[in-house]
């Protein structure tokens, strides 16, 4: 009994220890993504019911390609730092994507 006590309390540790930390390092880029394929969705589903030409929270439109470089600066931090979106942090692959298009220079592909 005292044994299995001693296992959950190693396995909620493990747990607290492996979960997500927001000081992770972006995941490597290994492609070029395209931004009307991929990145342009990254913004629609997660982003633009606040960030749009009529609600604009913060001033902030992320809803199309001119609108997401004038704001993508920004928005990486806030991705990174998971204050945006407000629902919590997206998921990595996402985040390398994002950090991916900038590092090939925000292309609009
Ligand atoms: C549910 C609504 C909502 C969603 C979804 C949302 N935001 Fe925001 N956003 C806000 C509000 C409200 C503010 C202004 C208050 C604040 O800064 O917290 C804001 C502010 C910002 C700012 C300016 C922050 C500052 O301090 O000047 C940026 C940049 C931003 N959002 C980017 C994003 C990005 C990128 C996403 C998607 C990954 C996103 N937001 C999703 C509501 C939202």
């Amino acid at each position: 009994m005292k044994d299995s006590v001693i296992f959950y309390i190693f396995l909620i540790l493990v747990h607290i220890s492996c979960s997500k930390n927001k000081t992770d390092p972006p995941l490597p880029c290994q492609e070029n993504p395209s931004f009307d394929l991929e990145i342009k969705n990254i913004f629609i589903d997660n982003c633009m019911s606040c960030h749009n030409s009529s609600t604009n929270f913060a001033g902030v439109v992320l809803e199309d390609y001119s609108s997401i470089l004038l704001n993508v600066d920004h928005s990486i931090e806030e991705i990174q730092n998971g204050t945006m979106p407000p629902s919590g942090i997206i998921d990595d692959t996402l985040i390398s994507a994002i950090n991916c298009w900038i590092q090939n220079g925000m292309p609009n592909n």
